[in-house]
């Protein structure tokens, strides 16, 4: 293997580099707005309207959903005009849809936003050019063990007036997934313009533990925007205006639950949050402002071996966090969900209610293990970064691949393999796979150095074992710099295409998705 030419990135260095005079943007700043006067919104739950039957599963029926993608107006903020954006419904985030393991659902992803894009396309991106349509859509659902056919494959995607039934048979233990956009060259923009909602699975051992649970048990997502003064969507663009594209947005306006400052009314009492990063590229650091522990019950694909304390989390772009946070000893508090020095959100602690008494079980769901041992291949997987000559970023690849190259990832169905990340970038990538859930083995430094000239990996340091929040079952895994990062996987489930890809947005919209197959012993 060897590293692709840079002169396929030269394209993006010609185009015009004139700095044109940029539009008059007066951009907001979120600091100069009142705090804590709107109610942090509950997410709508999904209806369903009725069983129908799976087509191709003769005799199969299931709960049937239909769900339009459509612009609507939201006020992210008492003191701000409505703000554009593309929700699911009549709301950003999207209904939360409520399942059971092993009962199937249906749903029907209708496409019913305009023609017209509201935010910069650069047509230099590969599945962007400037003969497709502006408008596209196809949903995936992140974490869900579900066909290749209803995966929602990037280049899968379909325009306004269309729509697409996937089939989802939840044959997988309770977890809070997620659905979003996945349109190839213009993800980061569709889910920037708010094309995000919760997809939760249940099942009857998670229902056991007795965890908080109806108005105590609450989905959060969590984005990072740049707002203008007048409320709108501000996504920042390069300086070359026929290739808008930026290697990264981290924005100051914090949206939970599609609100600016918001505050939650709570009982002096165990909650449970099911947290979701739903940004294009920030990390949050999140922790509360009187510092008390809080526990880390869950990860992205279910519930920890037990619940594991601590005052600060570090939750990456398209990872989830299932967080309970006891406010039984701050009845009259206000306590600030922070990410770093920005605040998130308000909890103003009340009395305690009636039924407080609950107390959170010192074990959760048995810890999952696969033997290394058991592995049939190891894989390793390079992440290369290209600069311009100013040495700004311009395209990151996996395996030195681009998408449209030919597949390379073929995993036989009910085998198991390590992936070994190795990541030569100065930044950490959330990578995730579609289909599968995996847990991670380690992180080793390695001299990249050595690796460039040799391929080979020489290891500078001891592995380091993953964080106890991060033992669970992962679907995205946080591959640091200058680090190799393994996981262990079994591919279940069901044999056909799916796509590996860094869930950092702009990296993913710009080459840093791969193609790969599930494939029949
Ligand atoms: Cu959050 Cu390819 O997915
Ligand atoms: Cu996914
Ligand atoms: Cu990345």
């Amino acid at each position: 293997m060897s590293l692709p030419s840079r002169r396929r990135f030269l394209k993006y260095c010609l185009a015009s580099t004139a700095a044109l005079a940029a539009p008059v943007r007066t951009q907001l700043n979120p600091e100069s707005l009142a705090k804590y006067v709107d109610p942090l919104p509950l997410l709508p739950v999904a209806k369903s309207t009725g069983m129908r039957a799976v087509p191709g599963k003769p005799g199969l029926r299931a709960p049937y959903y239909k769900l339009a993608m459509r612009e609507i107006r939201s006020q992210v903020h008492r003191d701000l005009p409505a703000t554009r954006l593309w929700g699911y419904e009549s709301s950003s985030p999207g209904p939360t849809i409520e399942t059971r393991s092993g009962q199937g659902v249906l749903i029907e992803w209708v496409n019913q936003l305009p023609d017209r894009h509201f935010l910069p396309i650069d047509h230099h991106l590969h599945g962007a050019e400037a003969d497709k349509p502006e408008v596209r859509a196809v949903v995936h659902v992140h974490g869900a063990k579900a066909p290749p056919e209803s995966d929602g494959y990037p280049e899968d995607w379909y325009v306004p007036g269309q729509s697409r039934t996937y089939y989802y048979p939840n044959g997988q233990e309770a977890a809070a997934l997620w659905y979003h956009d996945h349109a190839m060259g213009i993800n980061r923009l569709n889910l920037y313009a708010g094309l995000l909602g919760f997809y939760i699975v249940r099942d009857d051992f998670e229902d056991r533990l007795n965890l908080p649970t109806g108005r105590y048990e609450i989905p959060l997502v969590i984005c990072d925007r740049f707002l203008l003064a007048d409320g709108q969507l501000d996504y920042p663009v390069s300086p070359k205006p026929d290739a808008p594209w930026v290697p990264e947005v981290f924005g100051n306006a914090m949206l939970v639950n599609g609100k600016l400052f918001s505050y939650l009314d709570v009982e002096a009492r165990l909650y449970r949050f099911r947290l979701l990063n739903g940004a294009n590229g920030r990390f949050f650091r999140l922790s509360l402002s009187n510092d008390q522990t809080f526990h880390q019950i869950g990860t992205d694909q279910g519930l920890l071996g037990a619940p594991v304390p601590a005052t600060k989390i570090v939750v990456a772009p398209g990872e989830r966090a299932d967080l309970v946070i006891d406010f039984s000893a701050h009845a009259g508090e206000r306590i600030v969900l922070q990410s770093d020095t920005f605040e998130l959100m308000q909890f103003r602690v009340g009395k305690a209610g009636p039924s407080a008494a609950r107390s959170l079980p010192a074990v959760l769901r048995p810890e999952p293990q696969i033997a290394e041992s058991s592995a049939v291949k190891t894989r390793e997987l390079p992440i290369y970064e290209f600069k311009d000559d100013r040495g700004e970023s311009i395209t990151m690849l996996l395996a030195g691949m681009h998408w449209d190259m030919p597949i390379t990832e073929k995993p036989v169905i009910d085998t198991v393999e390590i992936w070994s990340i190795v990541n030569l970038t100065e930044d950490t990538h959330p990578i995730h796979l579609h289909l599968v859930r995996f847990r991670i083995l380690d992180r080793r430094p390695f001299d990249d150095f050595h690796y460039l000239n040799s391929r080979t990996i020489r290891y500078t340091g001891n592995a380091i074992p993953p964080e106890p929040y991060e033992a669970g079952w992962k679907d995205t895994v946080r591959a640091n710099p200058m680090m190799v990062t393994r996981f262990i996987v079994k591919f279940e489930g069901f044999p056909g295409r799916y796509v590996w890809h860094c869930h950092v947005l702009e990296h993913e919209d710009n080459e840093m998705m791969r193609p790969y197959e599930v494939v029949r012993a």
